[in-house]
């Protein structure tokens, strides 16, 4: 029987060529009186993407300040310093510009400035909050998802913990969404994003329990078009239309659409995910098709009819009475598609040489930070995540 669910996906997407420049109006309709721009390393000064922003912002009168410098897997510290700003020049909207890094970290400043404490303690889920600054988004990478989610996953460097936080209240306001702002994406990090839109529908996919009909006819479709656009992208990466399908479906995948009646979704990869990169500083999407393949072979039997159908409605693969052998096809298959847009399928693809004492310890602290178990397809302990992390070296 499907289960009850309450879906809440509040945010305004003003999608399309030249979109960027409705954000005066945008601010204006939201009566901000100071804005705080966010962005990343260098790609929205190059591309003159910020130079536009802060013209819109000038010719509709707002104020503003700016804080650069997000990295990927953004920094504590950034965010530390993004709240003193805030207060300091008494900000009351946050306009984050780039990928899903930068408006994590927004989140994570939203959140910050009316916390009485460290924000810290959201991440590590020793505190709740019900109350952010408002924020809305330019958004410039297909991947994460952040435009339309509650969540932000930020990294504290010191011993290298990466971890989320999710509340409804930072769902952004309005998500700009120009599909020509990503086509000055390096191949690397177009391939990386598409990983990651497609995880975040798998791991609502193969979970345990009922779902409906129409949620899974949803996610099959979103995830052929990521594998359709993606392989025109590898071809050519400057192809409007498909960077736009890949834009639309980052958001379908994480706007919480394709978990509508699930009763508890799975996210173990993204879990392990997360330690690889706490600990290595990978790409976010790379290092979950170097996990994904290992986690699949280790959990399919545990959820055998959801393995076939992604086998036969998604990646073609033909019928056959033993239907273990459906599902093992469907892995390779996807692991197939991963290497054709140049991913890793294991950590050593990504030049990586993990050491025993480090799979343990990636293993310790996902358990510790997970209060012990992980996943929905199947249940994972700390063991089990050392052994599916040791098969994905
Ligand atoms: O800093 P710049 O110079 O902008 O470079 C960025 C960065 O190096 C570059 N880039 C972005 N847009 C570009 C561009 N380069 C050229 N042209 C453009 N238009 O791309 C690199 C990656 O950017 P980043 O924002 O890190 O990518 P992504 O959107 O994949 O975000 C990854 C982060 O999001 C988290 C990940 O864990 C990771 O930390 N996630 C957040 C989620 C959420 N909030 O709901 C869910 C996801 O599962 C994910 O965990
Ligand atoms: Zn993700």
């Amino acid at each position: 029987m499907m289960n009850s669910f309450n879906y809440y996906a509040p945010t305004q997407v003003v999608f399309g060529k030249d979109s960027e420049l409705q954000v005066g109006n945008l601010l204006i309709a939201q009566k901000v009186k100071k804005v705080l721009i966010h962005y990343g390393g260098s790609s929205a000064k190059k591309s003159g993407l910020l130079d536009r922003v802060e013209k819109c912002l000038d010719d509709a009168k707002i104020a503003y300040v700016s804080l650069g410098g997000v990295v990927a897997n953004p920094r504590l510290e950034l965010v530390y310093e993004g709240i003193e700003l805030c207060k300091k020049e008494e900000v009351d909207f946050i306009l984050a510009v780039g990928g899903g890094s930068v408006i994590d970290s927004a989140k994570g400043i939203a959140w910050g400035v009316p916390f009485k404490g460290d924000v810290w303690e959201l991440y590590e889920k020793k505190k709740e909050t019900d109350k952010a600054l408002p924020l809305a988004c330019i958004l410039t990478i297909a991947a994460a998802g952040s435009e339309m989610s509650c969540g932000s996953v930020v990294t504290k460097d010191e011993g290298g913990l990466k971890r989320d936080y999710g509340n409804d209240n930072a769902r952004p306001i309005f998500a700009i969404m120009n599909p020509a702002l990503t086509l000055t994406l390096p191949d690397y990090q177009t391939a990386s994003g598409c990983v990651d839109i497609l995880m975040h529908t798998l791991e609502r996919y193969f979970v345990s329990g009922d779902t409906m009909k129409i949620t899974q006819n949803i996610s099959e479709a979103l995830l052929r078009t990521v594998i359709e656009n993606a392989l025109i992208l590898h071809e050519d990466s400057q192809n409007y239309d498909a960077r736009a399908e890949i834009m639309w479906t980052s958001s379908l995948s994480h706007n919480d659409l394709t978990g509508c009646g699930n009763e508890r979704n799975d996210f173990a990869s993204h879990m392990l995910e997360h330690e690889i990169g706490g600990m290595f500083d990978v790409a976010h999407g790379s290092g979950l098709s170097a996990v994904w393949g290992s986690w699949a072979r280790y959990v399919y039997k545990d959820c055998l009819h959801k393995f076939v159908s992604f086998a036969l409605n998604v990646l073609n693969i033909e019928d056959e009475e033993d239907k273990e052998a459906v599902a093992l096809k469907g892995i390779v298959a996807l692991e197939g598609f991963f290497t054709s847009i140049d991913m890793p399928i294991c950590m050593s693809d990504m030049g990586l040489e993990v050491s025993e004492t480090q799979l343990r310890h990636m293993a310790k602290s996902c358990s510790d930070g997970a209060s012990g178990c992980i996943g929905s397809a199947k249940p994972l302990y700390e063991e089990d995540m050392y052994q599916i992390l040791k098969a994905a070296k």
